[in-house]
């Protein structure tokens, strides 16, 4: 299966790692050589803000970006200039905008991150809603909730999978991105965990499974291709 090329990265709950998560993959998509476009539909453009200060960091991979405050705007760009490039994130607001919605309905794979022991407040239910009403306009389409903030060693993991069972329009992504300050600090200037002087190796890991899993292996399918 091909790799998706418009990803979003979506929750209707404030704060659970969408902006990280997004600027994670588009970093690490943009080292592997791929076109990349960051696009911000969150009004407070904490994503451009970060990847703008990666253009004062000297000799890193570029991340173009663009920001769009209203779904409208967003999906006409988006539609019109996504072809230009191998990997499109979408990160939005932490509520139900219009800039969701338009990321929803343009996606190739949505990815939902949660915080640990969240399920059962009415963050997943919420985004169940919205899904399905999202897939009765444009159909079905992959969506993964993944674990973000994460405590390591903990049994989170678990709860989340069994949890992610009662909402059918998800399924669970079991490649979680524990509580470190290496997201925290890389992600505020833009950059990747693994382009930080003092390197987090759990951190590198935990970013590089998930861009495995979202992406796909590069090198098992270029052995493929070969064969
Ligand atoms: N895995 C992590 N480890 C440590 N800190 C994290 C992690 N993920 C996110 N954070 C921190 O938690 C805060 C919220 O994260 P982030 O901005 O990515 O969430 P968000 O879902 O985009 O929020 P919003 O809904 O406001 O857009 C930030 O200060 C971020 O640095
Ligand atoms: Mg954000």
């Amino acid at each position: 299966m091909a790799a998706p090329r418009i990803i979003a990265v979506c929750n209707t709950k404030g704060g659970t790692g969408k902006t990280t998560v997004a600027l994670q993959l588009a970093i690490a998509r943009a080292r592997q050589g791929k076109k990349v476009w960051f696009v911000d539909g969150d009004r407070q453009q904490t994503g451009a803000l970060a990847l703008s200060l990666r253009l004062e960091q000297k000799g890193k991979k570029e991340v173009p970006f663009a920001t769009y405050s209203d779904g409208k705007s967003l999906q006409f760009n988006v539609r019109k200039l996504s072809d230009q490039f191998d990997t499109v994130i979408i990160d939005v607001g932490g509520f139900d905008a219009t800039t969701m919605r338009a990321a929803m309905m343009l996606c190739d794979l949505l990815l939902i991150p949660f915080q640990p022991r969240s399920f059962d407040s009415w963050a997943l239910p919420k985004m169940h809603t919205l899904l399905e009403e999202v897939q009765s306009m444009r159909g079905e389409f992959p969506a993964y909730a993944l674990l973000n903030s994460a405590d390591p060693n903990s049994v989170d993991n678990k709860e989340a999978e069994e949890a992610l069972q009662d909402y059918p329009t998800m399924k669970f992504l079991n490649c979680p991105l524990g509580r470190r300050k290496a997201f925290a600090t890389s992600s505020g200037y833009g950059l990747g965990v693994d382009e930080l002087k003092t390197r987090d190796p759990k951190a590198v890991k935990e970013v590089k499974d998930l861009v495995k899993a979202v992406f796909g292996d590069e090198e098992e399918e270029a052995n493929a291709k070969e064969q």
